[in-house]
């Protein structure tokens, strides 16, 4: 026997049924942010890797340890994308997408990958479900943001999920910060962890995120981000805090969030949930005020967020199942000798009057297809032999009664319809 090949570690094949739940979310998102006035935009899976470098960050984990990048034939650089807000605010700009009006909002689903440990809840290919409001600067659209994507979540049968709400100020705020942080953190240098060590020189901020017990100690004593915070970086957050107040939108400041992304200003957010473990980020988002411009574009504020969409569906509230489930198929199957066409054709007649049929082709006994159709949880069987197709009729069963009755076509289809 031929060796088996299996999927790459840290991909995962999804199969359905599972997949409905998948589907019926992203058709949830879809609506959801329609009615926001977003746009669908697909872009490439494959981006030059000097975009991810220039927007992500030189001295993130996401860019020194767990980026797909490989040499093409022409020896470029390319990098399969670990997220998708780069890809955006690169189209965005390429496209001079804001030239006929701002703000712009859309909305992208797809996998992401990062070559990260696997584990439950964190994958190499995963999915998310991202959303950018580009081109305004004010506290509203935050707020507007944060709205939808709890409206979405909502939606979907979760009510107990906390945004986790933060600043990490503007870029004057945050240097002054910086500064100040490292002149904390330095005498403490003995006592950190080899990462954080790094991490004091490279991307400092990065040290108030650690899950490193005796750093997390330390950390209680370190210099509050939201003290060197300029008025307007001051004025923007509390400006935010209100509207969301306003519209009832529960937060919890953090005032150790800082997110693993260096195009990050003023806002950030989080939302986690229980039961996924260490795992536990479900969404991730902020204001990115300085990309576009990073990125050869114009001075174009903006935020957004994605959403883990592995990790959402692990938790999906139970009662979801319920509304996403497809009625199971009619089965069709020939009883005795039928001619294979005549069965064909009269699976189309059950689908063209918006019945789904499973049509038993393998020419299996009654027997086997009754089983079949019983293991489906099927309602309805059609039986057709050879006579009753010359007459326009069919045998129909119902499997939950156990009743079996001969009837035209039309009667079949109408009393299906009506037990649906
Ligand atoms: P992020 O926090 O890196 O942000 O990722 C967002 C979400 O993606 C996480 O909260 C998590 O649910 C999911 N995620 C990340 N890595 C994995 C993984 N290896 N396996 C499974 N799920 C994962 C961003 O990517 C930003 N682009 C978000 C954003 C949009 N900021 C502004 N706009």
């Amino acid at each position: 026997m031929a060796k088996k090949i299996q999927s790459v570690k840290g991909t995962r094949d999804l199969l359905p049924p599972a997949t409905r739940r998948w589907a019926a979310v992203e058709e949830i998102a879809r609506e959801v942010f329609g009615s926001y006035g977003y746009g669908e935009i697909r872009t490439p899976l494959l981006e030059h890797t000097e975009l991810f470098v220039r927007s992500v960050g030189e001295a993130t984990d996401i860019v020194g340890k767990e980026m797909y990048s490989f040499d093409d034939r022409k020896g470029r650089s390319l990098t399969l994308r670990p997220e998708g807000t780069a890809g955006i605010a690169r189209a965005f700009v390429q496209h001079a997408m804001g030239s006929s009006g701002l703000p712009i909002k859309l909305f992208c689903i797809g996998p992401q990958f990062r070559y990260e440990r696997p584990q439950r809840g964190r994958y190499r290919q995963f999915h998310q479900i991202d959303a950018e409001l580009i081109g305004d600067p004010g506290p509203t659209s935050d707020a507007e943001l944060l709205l939808m994507l709890v409206r979405f979540l909502e939606r979907l049968g979760f009510d107990e999920l906390t945004v986790l709400l933060n600043t990490v100020g503007d870029e004057a705020s945050r240097g002054a910060y910086r500064e100040a942080l490292v002149d904390f953190l330095e005498p403490l240098r003995d006592r950190l962890s080899g990462d954080s060590r790094r991490r004091l020189e490279s991307n400092p901020l990065r040290i108030l995120d650690s899950k490193v017990p005796v750093e997390q100690e330390l950390l209680e004593a370190a210099p509050r981000l939201d003290d060197y915070l300029n008025r307007e970086s001051g004025d923007h957050f509390e400006a935010v805090r209100r509207a969301l107040d306003g519209c009832g939108v529960a937060y919890r400041i953090e005032p150790r969030l800082v997110r693993g992304l260096d195009y990050y200003s003023r806002t950030v957010f989080e939302i986690v949930a229980e039961g996924l473990g260490s795992q536990d980020a479900i969404v991730g988002g902020g204001r990115y005020d300085g990309l576009i411009e990073e990125l050869g574009g114009p001075a174009v504020p903006a935020i957004g967020f994605a959403i883990g969409q592995d990790r959402l569906i692990d938790i999906l509230p139970e009662a979801f199942d319920a509304g996403c489930s497809a009625e199971p198929p009619v089965h069709l199957v020939a009883a005795g000798e039928v001619d294979p066409v005549a069965l064909l054709e009269l699976g189309e007649e059950l689908r063209t009057a918006g019945l789904a049929v499973e049509t038993e082709v393998g020419g299996r006994s009654v027997k086997a297809a009754l089983k079949r159709a019983d293991k489906a949880g099927a309602r309805w069987m059609v039986l057709a032999g050879e006579d009753e197709l010359g007459r326009g009729e069919v045998a129909l069963r119902d499997l939950a009664l156990g009743e079996q009755i001969q009837v035209s076509r039309e009667t079949a289809i109408a009393k299906i319809k009506e037990k649906e």
